[in-house]
C-alpha cells in the first residue's frame, strides 16, 4: 500500500507513503481515487485530510508516466482531484515539506491548506515544457489573482510557507503537527463555512487592475514570453490556460488546460526538457564502478586567486565549506577579495542575503600564501596557470603538506591529469575538477578520471559536485575533455564559414536565432582569442582556422572584450559586441592567401547545420572513444557548460530529433564538399545504418 488512512473523530486522515517524495504515479492515484470514494460513501466521515508521510507532501507527478506509452486505463491525479471536486466532505491538505506540482493541485482543491513553516510550495511544470495539468491553471488564479499565479508558474517559481500565506495560498502556518493543526481547523469552520471549493470562486487579475484591461494584460504577457519556437512553446500556452480561467466556466477552463497539457506533453522540446531531467539523474550512474563511501568534504583548499580559484573559493562558501585560498601575489589577493566582497555585497543588495551572513560567508574564505595551512583541508583544486611545469610543482607541494587522503584536484582545461597524479604519492585521490567561468554561477562540473583515480574519489566528486549545486559530468582523461575537445569541432566550422566570407555577426546572429545562449564570436571575445592562440601553439592539429586569422589576431593585439577588439569591436566600459568591417577584411585577406574561394548565398540553415553537426559528430567520437559516458552526458555538457538550448536538449537529442541518418547525409556532403574535417565518426555512420538514436547508447566504458 502506498496510502495509510485512519479515523480521527469523524475526520479521516488519508497519508501519502511512496518514498522518497511521493510521487503521484498511476499506483498511488489508484490507491487515492479508491480511499476518496470509500471517504464519500461513508457517512461517518465528515472530513479528510491529505498528508505525506517522508517529511514531503508530495513532489508532483511521477515523470516516468510521461515518458512511456499513453495508458488509457491508467488513474491520475487528475482522477483523484475530479473525484475531490464533486465530492460532498470538507477536505484540507496537511502540507509539511515540498507540495510541487500535482501534489500542489491537489491541495488546491481541497477546501483549506494549512503548512509547517519548513514547508514550500510550488508548480514548477514550466521547467519541463509543460503546464500544470490537474487543475493548477484554473484554480491558482482563482486563489490569488491571475498576475500572480501566471507569475508564480511562468517562473515556475517555489515559494515558502510564509509567502504563500502572505499571498493567500494558505489558510494557515503551523508549528508543530500539521495533521493536528488541520483537525483544529476542520472543528473550528465546521459551523461556518465546511465547504469552500477554489473552483467555485471568481478570478480577479490583481493588483487593482479591472477586468476590461484583460486583452492588454494577456498581450503583455505573451509580449514577456520566448518566441514559440525558441524556448517559449510552453509559456505561451500558459498563458492562454490562465485566459481561458478568466473567460471560461470553470468546467471548460479544465478542458482547455487538459487539451493544452495533453499537447504540451508530445510536443519536442516537453520531450527534450524531460529527456534532460533523467539525463541529470543518471550523470553520477557510473557502470561498473565500485560502489565507495565519499569521504566527507569540511574543509576545502584552492591553490591561485586568478580568475578561476576566486569564484571557486565562492563556490565552496555558498556550499558551507570554509576555505583557503593560497596565493603568493599579494596583488592577486587584493584583487580577489574585492571581487569576492564584491559578489556578496551584490547579493545582499538583492535580498539573497543578510549583512551577516555575508560577512559570515566572507570569513569562510582565507587568503594566504603559506601552503602549511592546507594540513587539515580534506580536497584541495589547483587553479594556477595553465602551465604543466607549474602545476608539477604544485602537486609536489600539495603531496606534502596534505594529510595524506586528501584529495587533489586540478582545474586545468586542457592538461594531462595522470602527469600531475605522477608527482603525488597518492595517484588514486587525484582527479580533474573542471569548472566553468564563472565558476560560482556557471552549473557545470566536468569531474576527470585519470587513469588511477579511484572509485573513492570520484564517489567524492560526485557527492561533492552535488553539494556544491554543481551537475558533475565525468570525463575521461582527453585532450580538452568533452566540452573544449566539442567547442573545438564547433570553432573550427564557424571560423571557416567567416573564412568563406559569412561575417562573424551573421554567424552569431543566425546561431543565436536557433537558441544559443550566445553567438560563438562574441562568446570567443569573451574568453579571450589568445586562449585559442595558445591552444594551437600546444596543439597545432586542434586548430581551429584554416587560415592564419587567429595569429594575425594575436599580433594585432585583438584578443577579444578585454583588448577592446577581436571579432568585434567594445567601447570602453561595455560588453556590447560592434559589428566591425575590419574583422571581415582580415578574414577576407587570409582567406585570399590561403586559396578559400569566398561564397556569396550561404543559407542559414547551412550555419546552423555546420555548428551544430560539427558539435554532434565531435559528440559521437567522444561516445566511441569512451571519453562520455552517455549522449545525455554530453547534452549536459553543451547545456550547463555553453548554452545550447535546453529545449533542444543538447545536441545528440537534437541528432535523434531530426534523425540521425539525415544529420550522417548531411555530414557526408560537407565531406565531400570542404574535406576531411568532416570525416563522419564511426559511431554516427553506425547508428545512422541501423535507423536507430543515440538515446539510449552506453558503451562500456574504456575508463570505467
Ligand atoms: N579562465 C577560464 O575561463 C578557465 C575555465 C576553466 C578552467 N580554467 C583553468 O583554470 C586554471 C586557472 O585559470 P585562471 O584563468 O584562473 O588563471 P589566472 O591567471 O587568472 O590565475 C592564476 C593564479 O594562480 C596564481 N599562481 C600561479 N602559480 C601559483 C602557485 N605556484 N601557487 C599559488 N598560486 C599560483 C597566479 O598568481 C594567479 O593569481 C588554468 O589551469 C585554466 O586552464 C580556466
Amino acid at each position: 500500500m502506498m496510502i495509510h488512512t485512519q479515523d480521527r473523530d469523524g475526520v479521516r486522515v488519508i497519508t501519502h507513503d511512496s518514498p522518497p517524495v511521493n510521487a503521484l504515479s498511476f499506483a498511488l492515484s489508484k490507491e487515492l481515487l479508491e480511499a476518496v470514494t470509500a471517504a464519500e460513501g461513508d457517512p461517518a466521515i465528515r472530513a479528510v485530510v491529505f498528508t505525506g508521510a517522508n517529511r514531503i507532501f508530495s513532489a508532483g507527478a511521477d515523470v516516468n508516466d510521461f515518458r512511456g506509452d499513453p495508458q488509457p486505463d491508467a488513474k491520475t491525479i487528475r482522477d483523484v482531484i475530479a473525484a475531490v471536486e464533486r465530492g460532498s466532505k470538507t477536505y484540507v491538505a496537511a502540507i509539511d515539506g515540498n507540495a510541487m506540482g500535482g501534489g500542489f493541485e491537489l491541495s488546491l482543491t481541497c477546501d483549506y491548506r494549512v503548512a509547517t513553516p519548513r514547508s514550500k510550495v510550488g508548480l514548477p511544470e514550466i521547467r519541463l515544457g509543460l503546464i500544470p495539468g490537474a487543475g493548477g491553471t484554473q484554480r491558482l488564479p482563482r486563489l490569488i489573482g491571475a498576475q500572480a499565479a501566471l507569475d508564480m508558474m511562468l517562473k515556475g517559481k517555489t515559494v515558502s510557507a510564509d509567502e504563500a500565506k502572505k499571498k493567500g495560498i494558505l489558510d494557515e502556518v503551523a508549528e508543530g503537527d500539521v495533521v493536528e493543526a488541520a483537525l483544529a481547523l476542520i472543528a473550528r469552520v465546521a459551523a461556518s463555512e465546511p465547504k469552500r471549493r477554489v473552483s467555485q470562486r471568481k478570478v480577479e487579475i490583481g493588483g487593482g487592475i479591472q477586468a476590461f484591461a484583460l486583452p492588454y494584460v494577456v498581450a503583455q504577457a505573451h509580449k514577456m514570453c520566448p518566441p514559440e519556437e525558441n524556448g517559449g512553446f510552453a509559456a505561451h500556452k500558459l498563458v492562454d490556460a490562465v485566459q481561458a480561467a478568466f473567460e471560461l466556466p470553470f468546467p471548460r477552463g479544465l478542458a482547455r488546460e487538459f487539451r493544452l497539457f495533453d499537447e504540451l506533453v508530445r510536443s519536442a522540446p516537453a520531450q527534450a526538457l524531460m529527456h534532460l531531467f533523467f539525463a541529470e539523474r543518471e550523470l553520477a550512474k557510473v557502470p561498473g564502478l565500485p560502489a565507495a563511501e565519499p569521504l566527507a568534504i569540511k574543509k576545502a583548499g584552492v591553490i591561485g586567486a586568478g580568475t578561476m580559484g576566486a569564484g571557486i573559493a565562492i563556490t565552496f562558501a555558498n556550499a558551507g565549506i570554509p576555505v583557503t585560498v593560497i596565493e603568493p601575489k599579494d596583488e592577486q589577493i587584493g584583487k580577489a577579495k574585492q571581487m569576492v566582497f564584491g559578489m556578496f555585497m551584490h547579493q545582499v543588495k538583492r535580498g539573497r542575503l543578510t549583512q551577516e551572513e555575508a560577512w559570515k560567508l566572507g570569513q569562510s574564505i582565507v587568503f594566504t600564501d603559506d601552503y602549511a595551512e592546507l594540513s587539515d583541508a580534506d580536497l584541495v583544486v589547483e587553479a594556477v596557470f595553465e602551465s604543466m611545469d607549474v602545476k608539477r610543482q604544485v602537486f609536489q607541494k600539495l603531496d606534502q603538506v596534505t594529510k595524506p587522503e586528501t584529495v587533489l584536484a586540478s582545474n586545468t582545461s586542457t592538461l594531462d591529469i595522470d602527469a600531475m597524479a605522477s608527482q603525488t604519492t597518492r595517484p588514486e585521490k587525484v582527479l580533474g575538477l573542471h569548472f566553468f567561468a564563472p565558476a560560482n554561477i556557471m552549473q557545470l562540473l566536468e569531474i576527470v578520471r585519470g587513469s588511477r583515480t579511484s572509485p573513492q574519489t570520484l564517489a567524492t566528486a560526485f557527492k561533492l559536485a552535488k553539494d556544491l549545486r554543481k551537475s558533475g559530468v565525468l570525463s575521461a582523461n582527453a585532450f580538452g575533455f568533452i566540452g573544449n575537445r566539442m567547442l573545438f569541432d564547433y570553432a573550427r566550422e564557424v571560423v571557416s564559414l567567416a573564412e568563406e566570407g559569412v561575417p562573424p555577426h551573421r554567424v552569431d546572429a543566425v546561431l543565436k536565432g536557433f537558441g544559443m545562449a550566445m553567438g560563438p564570436f562574441a562568446m570567443f571575445d569573451l574568453s579571450g582569442v589568445d586562449v585559442f592562440w595558445h591552444i594551437q601553439q600546444a596543439r597545432p592539429e586542434m586548430g581551429s582556422a584554416r587560415t592564419k586569422i587567429v595569429d594575425r589576431m594575436y599580433e594585432l593585439k585583438r584578443l577579444g572584450q578585454k583588448t577592446g577588439a577581436g571579432f568585434y569591436t567594445y567601447e570602453k566600459g561595455s560588453r556590447d559586441p560592434i559589428p566591425d568591417p575590419e574583422i571581415e577584411r582580415l578574414f577576407a585577406e587570409e582567406a585570399a592567401r590561403a586559396g578559400i574561394a569566398r561564397r556569396t548565398g550561404v543559407t542559414d540553415d547551412e550555419i546552423v547545420k555546420r555548428a551544430i553537426y560539427a558539435l554532434i559528430n565531435a559528440g559521437a567520437n567522444l561516445l566511441k572513444d569512451g571519453v562520455a559516458l552517455r549522449p545525455g552526458d554530453i547534452d549536459i555538457v553543451y547545456i550547463y557548460g555553453y548554452g545550447f538550448p535546453p529545449h533542444h536538449g543538447g545536441p545528440m537529442w537534437y541528432a535523434d530529433e531530426i534523425g540521425v541518418a539525415q544529420v550522417y547525409a548531411d555530414v557526408m556532403s560537407f565531406r565531400e564538399r570542404l574535406g576531411a574535417q568532416w570525416e563522419p565518426s564511426p559511431l554516427l555512420a553506425e547508428i545512422a545504418r541501423s535507423g536507430k538514436k543515440f538515446a539510449g547508447y552506453t558503451k562500456e566504458l574504456t575508463h570505467a
